[in-house]
């Protein structure tokens, strides 16, 4: 089949979408992010690149603190409105129902069901956004996220972002496990190498 050539600002397929959290003036603003990725294992850093005329921006160079928080399915309303108006414009604060951690400065929003509390520790201006390195100090969940003592995607309920369609959706199908079903491919495409 013949590939076709797409807008260059295609990014990457799919997106997840978060809500990245900061206090302005003591205050929390959240809004949506969908360019965040991890950079660091150990220890734990992730980036979230924000365009440089949104209000949150003032609170995360303001306490030099951010939170990454996970929404389910079910709060997709509420997390759309984080994407469509600004702090500049609008109280957000009152949206969800906020608590902190042991950084003291970085909101978190107790309906998601996953939030990484992060300390900035660089930030890389490019032409239209900035993107903020911060490295995760702590993540929050709870008990009724857990199935046989691991956190269970399906109960997580994460969203997931199309860009072309501009539409959320949801995880779709169980496949089967990472680092093992791959074993069991044996294609005359794969050539041994002699060491
Ligand atoms: C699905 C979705 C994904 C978004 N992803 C980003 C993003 O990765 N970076 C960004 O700067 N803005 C992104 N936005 C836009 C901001 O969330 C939006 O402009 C927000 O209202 C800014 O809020 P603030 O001014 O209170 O910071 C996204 C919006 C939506 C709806």
């Amino acid at each position: 089949m013949k590939k076709l050539e797409l807008d260059v600002r295609s990014f990457l397929y799919p997106m997840p979408t978060t809500l990245v959290g900061a206090n302005i003036d003591g205050k929390p603003n959240y809004l949506v992010i969908a360019f965040c990725g991890i950079v660091n294992a150990h220890p734990p850093i992730i980036s979230v690149s924000i365009n440089q005329s949104h209000y949150t921006n003032i609170g995360i160079i303001e306490n030099k603190t951010f939170s990454v928080n996970i929404p389910s399915a079910d709060m997709a309303i509420k997390t759309d409105y984080c994407g469509l108006v600004s702090g500049g414009e609008v109280d957000k604060s009152a949206v969800f129902t906020n608590f902190y951690g042991k950084l003291g400065t970085a909101p978190m929003i107790q309906e998601c069901p996953l939030n990484l509390e992060c300390r900035l520790i660089q930030t890389l201006e490019f032409d239209v956004d900035t993107a903020y390195i911060g490295e995760v100090v702590s993540v929050y969940t709870e008990e009724r996220y857990f199935t046989d003592g691991r956190l269970d995607i399906k109960k997580i309920d994460p969203i997931v972002f199309a860009t072309h369609e501009r539409a959320y959706y949801r995880i779709g199908d169980y496949i089967g496990q990472a680092w093992n079903i791959g074993a069991a491919f044996e294609g005359k495409d794969v050539i041994k190498k002699k060491r």
